[in-house]
């Protein structure tokens, strides 16, 4: 069997806990001096191995933390991350033949690609393992594996969570993968605080465990968003949140200017709003930031976002370990 990395649904919690694991080893053994074996041991792991990146889109942090844990592993990397049109995608090559051509060469490939289904497009043709790094406003599971990595280090826990997801929740692939993570621990309370255009407008996955959701009362758009348990204050839900799951509004995705314009100043986070929140509670945001969360808030100890980039790259490196069966 291929270990195809597609979805959020496929991790049992069972996986997750072991992903966990193998991620908290990779972090001890990058720390560890070399004299004490961390790091020429695990340069050895995956010695011979070739990944390749196939981006179809921007990327920064996926496309940079798949290379650095291959490299940290002793791997190596095919790139095309600096845009498909330096490929054979610009004379019309087909996303199929793309991959049948990257599975003569490497052993896994990470495809980021605008359409929906793409990376399960990919791996029904695909000879060797494909990890989704985003499939439109699909799906984007590694990020959620390192978002739940993040919250489990920060908080100590995945379950009995109130978390607030807020920004553009219609296009925003990171908040559909760990929406459906942290639905699978018990007693977790999600509130999904956005403008109505940017509103979660897929099937929320059935609450499991005890979990519940809450829509927002949406001040922008004066259209009001009653979810099962009616309707909050963005305030009181700072106030009372565990994680504060920021997102960026994804221009790109519109297709009117006027609609990103309504939107684009919609859900932005302040110093007066972060002084609201409990000092146990953490912001997590997958980034690239525009508007939404100001520098000054990153010297706020509950700004998890940079170190929440760093778990992304012991994740890959948990991810690439399992992935190429080593
Ligand atoms: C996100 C993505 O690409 O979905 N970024 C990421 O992978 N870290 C979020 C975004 O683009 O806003």
């Amino acid at each position: 069997m291929i270990k195809h990395i597609l979805s959020a649904e496929q991790f049992t919690k069972e996986d997750i806990d072991s992903i966990f694991h193998r991620a908290h080893e990779m972090a001890v053994a990058l720390q560890m001096p070399s004299a004490l074996g961390g790091q020429p041991l695990m340069s050895q792991t995956l010695c011979g191995r070739t990944l390749a990146c196939l981006f179809y889109e921007p990327s920064t942090r996926t496309s940079s933390s798949f290379i650095a844990a291959m490299c940290k592993l002793g791997g190596h990397v095919i790139p095309i991350t600096q845009g498909v049109q330096f490929s054979s995608v610009v004379k019309g090559e087909t996303l199929e033949d793309t991959i049948l051509t990257l599975g003569q060469y490497a052993d896994a490939i990470v495809l980021r690609h605008p359409e929906i289904g793409s990376a399960h497009r990919a791996a029904e043709v695909s000879p060797i393992p494909i990890i989704n790094a985003g499939d439109g406003i699909g799906e984007h599971p590694t990020q959620a594996l390192l978002d739940l990595f993040t919250i489990q280090q920060e908080l100590g826990r995945v379950s009995n969570l109130k978390v607030a997801f807020v920004g553009d929740l219609a296009h925003g692939r990171t908040v559909h993968s760990l929406l459906d993570l942290l639905n699978r621990y018990e007693s977790n309370q999600f509130f999904l605080v956005s403008p109505f255009l940017l509103r979660l407008n897929r099937n929320l996955p059935d609450p499991k465990e005890n979990c519940v959701y809450n829509r927002v009362k949406d001040k922008v758009s004066k259209a009001v968003c009653v979810g099962k348990e009616g309707l909050y204050e963005a305030e009181d839900i700072l106030r009372e949140a565990d994680v504060v799951y920021m997102t960026r509004v994804q221009q790109e995705r519109f297709t009117y200017d006027s609609g990103y314009r309504e939107c684009k100043d919609s859900c932005l986070l302040t110093t007066e709003l972060v002084g609201m929140m409990k000092p146990s509670a953490r912001i997590l945001h997958p980034l690239p930031r525009v508007n939404e969360l100001p520098r000054e808030i990153d010297s706020d100890p509950r700004a998890a976002y940079f170190r929440q980039v760093k778990a992304g790259l012991h994740i890959r490196m948990a991810l690439l370990a399992m992935v190429l069966g080593v």
